[in-house]
């Protein structure tokens, strides 16, 4: 509802309109200087720092590491290694992955759950000051989760936007300086119209609130990659949410060169017959991006979705063989945590070995951002895919 009030609101500012509302008042023809409205990009005062923030998490050769799992999916982690889902458990995992030594060449942010982002080391660290010293930007996911959307096709919806301001200050006192806020959109289940205007809607008002209080949004409309369509109907919704979602961060007077994107891949649907090749990823989701994208937004950073580690490096490299218009890159969990955690299993002799693990995808993953990967060498886990369906994040 309050999308389509929006959407009548948008001729309501116009100067076309409010001439013609004055001319019916017999006042005049012409819009006065006075009278014009005027229409600002407003990110308040954190304008330049938001820049600057964006521009250091999309630098050259490095990408995101998304570890925001929140509780119940991080049990799920520490489930398949036999670990028990408590707050110990939690921390020494995080702890193992932020300290490992070396990350800061390759990877240039973390995303944090919010337990995270105040806990600290077990020697008395701050986590956020452990990052702080390896050049890596802190950042936070501030949504509430998904819950099914009324009216839709067993579509969801994403919580978060109640008391977002006042987090997200309150984050930003704690260190962190981007944000992530990640909603669904389903194929198989539509997607309709309505999933998609409010996926879209909440993802702009998320961003507005974001650059207000100083943190760089990711936008992440994550469309799933669960059903058996093919490459071209990815390309098609694709599309459409993009569209939709550019739209509405531009109404809500988003600053797009403060902001960074987490998209899904153009591939086909999990169960399709056809597996793409990462040239045809490449391909597929480079021409959504160049019609969707504008290019002042200064970094892709790419979500991995469930696909293989190897693979969702493969796929990055394939994107980065010509120059694009935006530094593209990637925010991996499960493609840059799955081998390093089944390497841990909860044992501190192993927590070494484990953080060689994790460097060893995020320099795979640096130099596919620089198109200079090549899959020689990887292990069979490294090529397991990951793809659950009906995943809940
Ligand atoms: P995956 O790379 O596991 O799909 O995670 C995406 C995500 O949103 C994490 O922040």
């Amino acid at each position: 509802m309050a999308v389509s009030l929006f959407k009548a609101g948008v001729n309501v500012g116009s100067s076309q309109f409010l001439g013609e509302s004055i001319a019916k008042n017999g006042q005049s023809s012409k819009v006065s200087k006075a009278h014009r409205v005027c229409f600002s990009v407003r990110a308040g005062s954190y304008a330049d720092e938001l820049v600057k923030t964006a521009k250091s998490v999309a630098s050259p050769g490095r990408g995101i590491l998304a570890i925001d799992e929140s509780n119940a999916t991080c049990g799920k982690r520490l489930a398949s290694i036999g670990l028990e889902n408590n707050e110990t458990n939690r921390q020494a995992y995080r702890q193992l992955l932020l300290t490992t030594p070396g990350l800061g060449e390759y990877i240039s942010g973390a995303i944090l759950f919010e337990e995270t982002l105040y806990q600290s080391t077990t020697d008395g660290k701050k986590f956020v000051d452990v990052l702080r010293e390896a050049n890596i930007m802190p950042g936070i996911k501030v949504d509430k989760g998904l819950v099914p959307l009324p009216g839709s096709n067993n579509e969801s919806w994403c919580q978060g936007l109640d008391g977002l301001a006042s987090r997200s200050a309150e984050y930003y006192k704690q260190g962190a300086r981007f944000a992530k806020w990640r909603t669904v959109v389903s194929i198989p289940n539509g997607p309709s119209e309505l999933a998609v205007k409010e996926a879209a809607w909440g993802l702009a008002r998320y961003a507005a609130i974001s650059q207000d209080n100083g943190l760089v949004p990711i936008v992440e409309p994550e469309i799933l990659l669960d059903g058996d369509h093919s490459i071209d109907r990815t390309l098609e919704v694709a599309e459409k949410v993009w569209s939709e979602v550019f739209f509405y961060l531009a109404e809500n007077d988003v600053l797009f060169e403060g902001i960074l994107l987490k998209p899904s891949m153009v591939t086909p649907g999990a169960e399709h017959k056809e597996r793409a090749s990462p040239q045809q990823v490449a391909e597929y989701t480079l021409k959504m991006l160049k019609r969707r994208v504008p290019p002042a937004v200064p970094g892709i950073m790419f979500l991995s979705g469930g696909q293989s580690e190897v693979e969702a490096t493969l796929n990055l490299n394939a994107m980065n063989q010509s120059p694009n218009p935006w530094h593209v890159s990637f925010s991996y969990a499960r493609a840059l945590q799955n081998t390093s955690l089944k390497t841990w299993k909860g044992l501190p002799e192993n927590v070494e070995a484990a953080q060689k693990a994790l460097l060893l995808r995020a320099r795979a993953n640096s130099l596919a951002q620089l198109g200079k990967y090549s899959a020689e060498n990887e292990s069979d886990e490294a090529k397991t895919g990951m793809f659950v369906k009906g995943y809940t994040y």
